[in-house]
């Protein structure tokens, strides 16, 4: 059978071939030793708090599980948009809001909206992979532009000006990042967007992330500069953020996101939605308006505070092992570490260390991380990534072991 040339672009999900590999390894290894640790985990460690599962039983059981407007249902919208007025200071109106099968359709729906065939969307190399297939899969081209510690693994306005040609289209990036938990400080994403805008481009900013934002400081230091835990739409109503209830609001399998674009656009990515999607879960979305009673924001918070007090543990014990984090994390749940001498001390070396390191771990100490290799190519060679979305003491465990190993 001929496979279309789009879905041939599309490479494969390290991460989850590295998952199957730990699940097998789990299987086979012998009653009595050593349960896998799961730090590739992408995933939040917990799931709908009570409000949240009693309102979708609610639905169900009263039969509300009909088919939504594609845009989303009204009262999720206007909840969404007292969430950014309550959190971040935002009039975003919620007919600018539009509810999605997760972020993964709300890429999908503003990449199919906005990019033709040919157009290239720069991207920062390291990066959630999905984000560069989303283009491919609109017949864009994602061209990933290398990024430094210095710069927060994010792209500069600097990069962004000088790899912009006629075939640039915009640019698209996560904040806070997927594999890096960095954000990009607002005051460059204003003057990358101001580039951008030069050129009659599109700005697209993934923040599913944003909700678990701490700030860089470790421990209780008060991050001075406050730079970071802003929404990019604070730039202007141009901006178009992609969010979702998959990992602040611990939602990933009720498929439940959304997308905020300017006015302008909102017919056409209806018109995508409804062909494409119909509409998302009805029965996520009536769920999903309990995400905002004070409770739930309660229960919520109280869990970016653990998720903050494990980085706050577990970036200074991967520096002890000789795991450095170039960057301290600012938000979500990942540590991005440099393993180039971690892999030397047991005999691992060359462009391939950290996918060899990840094989290695996984057999000898039962931890199982994700390999730097579907991030991009610059460097990834020599990174891993930790997920904190385990509980301190699984932490702990892997610590222990990591140590054994290093020994
Ligand atoms: C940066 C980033 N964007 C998008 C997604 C997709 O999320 P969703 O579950 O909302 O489709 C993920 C999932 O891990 C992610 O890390």
């Amino acid at each position: 059978m001929r496979i279309a040339r789009r879905a041939e672009r599309i490479e494969p999900f390290f991460v989850m071939e590295v998952a199957k590999a730990a699940s097998a390894l789990a299987r086979e290894a012998a009653a009595g030793s050593q349960p896998m640790l799961y730090l590739n985990i992408g995933e939040p460690d917990f799931t709908a708090p009570p409000l949240v599962q009693e309102a979708a039983a609610r639905a169900v059981s009263a039969g509300r599980t009909q088919y939504t407007p594609a845009v989303g249902l009204d009262a999720l919208r206007e909840r969404i948009s007292g969430w950014y007025a309550q959190r971040f200071g935002l009039d975003v109106p919620a007919r600018r809001i539009v509810v999605t099968a997760g972020a993964s359709a709300a890429l999908q729906l503003a990449c199919l909206a906005l990019i033709e065939a040919g157009d290239e969307i720069l991207m920062p190399d390291p990066s959630y992979p999905c984000n560069r297939h989303f283009v491919s899969a609109a017949e864009g081209r994602a061209v990933l532009l290398p990024t430094t510690a210095e710069g927060r693994f994010q792209l500069t306005a600097e990069q962004v000006r000088g790899a912009w040609n006629e075939r640039t289209r915009g640019v698209l990036l996560a904040s806070p990042s997927n594999p890096t938990g960095t954000s990009i400080p607002l005051d460059e994403l204003r003057r990358i967007h101001e580039v951008v805008k030069s050129h009659g481009g599109i700005t697209l900013v993934d923040e599913i992330y944003l909700g678990l934002s701490y700030g860089a400081a470790l421990g209780d230091a008060a991050e001075a500069d406050a730079r970071f835990g802003h929404s990019a739409l604070a730039i202007d109503d141009s901006v178009i953020s992609i969010n979702s209830f998959s990992k602040y609001f611990s939602m990933t399998g009720w498929r439940l996101g959304w997308l905020v674009v300017p006015e302008a656009l909102v017919p056409a990515v209806e018109r995508l939605a409804q062909n494409l999607f119909i509409c998302a879960s009805a029965i996520a979305q009536q769920a999903a308006l309990a995400c905002f009673e004070p409770e739930s924001i309660a229960e919520y918070e109280r869990r970016r505070a653990e998720f903050k007090a494990r980085r706050d543990w577990f970036i200074p014990q991967l520096e002890s092992l000789g795991l450095p984090v170039p960057v301290v994390p600012d938000g979500a749940f990942y540590a991005w570490a440099d393993c180039g001498e971690f892999a030397r001390q047991l005999g691992i070396s060359g462009p391939r260390a950290s996918w060899d390191l990840t094989f290695e771990l996984m057999k000898r100490a039962h931890v199982t991380v994700a390999p730097g290799r579907d991030f991009g190519t610059d460097q990834t060679g020599r990174f891993i990534r930790f997920s904190t979305a385990n509980a301190l003491p699984q932490l702990e465990e892997a610590v222990a072991r990591l140590r054994a190993l290093a020994r």
